[in-house]
């Protein structure tokens, strides 16, 4: 239990210790998330992909983090339906530690129970590279050294990293190794675009050698 709370972030301890509550409360209590602002999260998300377009490659593999019941994933997949008919299946993925199984049931698809401390631990260094890591609503609520480790580790893994937030939080530094490129801001959405230089290439096994060339920027070990 010890060594379990000292892995865990502030977001994710605020959840667990209003009442003390365990990690499967909260995690049957993801199983029923949803989103409210889910529409004009999907239009902000729509808006920002048809300015971006042309960055993205086909077929697109990505990855929802704290993925919530799909939100983000769904705005994706009816986004790709629009704009790239006959286009090669892509491939999306998703993962949240507690709302997989709220994810599995809407979408329809299995989910990784991966969150922002596995990303910080490396889990992303065992998979293929993404082209894009979407993350909605999720990583404002991130304490601060954790967001640089996580952000960090992401940058060695994927190409472009696309975050919704109805803040101007997060801030995500260049030191972590992403550049942003781009913002949209829609009905008090903002989606910002950042590009990893560490992954700049479109071939996955070129990418893997680049990466693995970078040192891990940081390791959390704990909340602090
Ligand atoms: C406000 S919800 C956003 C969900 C969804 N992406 C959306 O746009 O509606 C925040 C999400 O972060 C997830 N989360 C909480 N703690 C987390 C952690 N330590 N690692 C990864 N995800 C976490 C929650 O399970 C929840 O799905």
């Amino acid at each position: 239990m010890l060594k379990w709370m000292r892995r865990t972030c502030a977001m994710e301890q605020a959840c667990l210790e209003e009442g003390l509550r365990s990690r499967s409360e909260v995690a049957s209590e993801g199983a029923s998330y949803v989103n409210p602002h889910e529409p004009r999260l999907s239009e902000a998300l729509h808006i920002a992909l048809d300015q971006w377009q042309e960055h993205l490659s086909s077929p697109l593999r990505a990855l929802d983090l704290a993925c919530g019941s799909g939100e983000a994933t769904l705005a994706l997949e009816a986004w790709l339906e629009k704009t790239q008919t006959g286009a090669m299946e892509p491939v999306l993925e998703a993962a949240d530690p507690y709302t997989f199984e709220a994810f599995e049931r809407r979408v329809g698809r299995r989910c990784h129970h991966w969150s922002f401390q596995d990303v910080a631990d490396g889990v992303l260094e065992e998979e293929p590279i993404y082209d894009l890591v979407l993350c909605s609503f999720a990583l404002h609520l991130l304490e601060r050294s954790w967001l640089t480790c996580t952000v960090s580790s992401l940058a060695r893994r994927a190409r472009l990293l696309v975050v919704a937030t109805p803040h101007k939080r997060p801030l995500i530094e260049r030191k972590t190794g992403w550049e942003q490129v781009a913002e949209v801001l829609h009905a008090r959405v903002r989606v910002r675009y950042g590009a990893s230089p560490m992954v700049r290439f479109q071939n996955p096994l070129d990418a893997v050698t680049l990466a693995d060339a970078m040192p891990t920027v940081c390791r959390c070990n704990s909340a602090g």
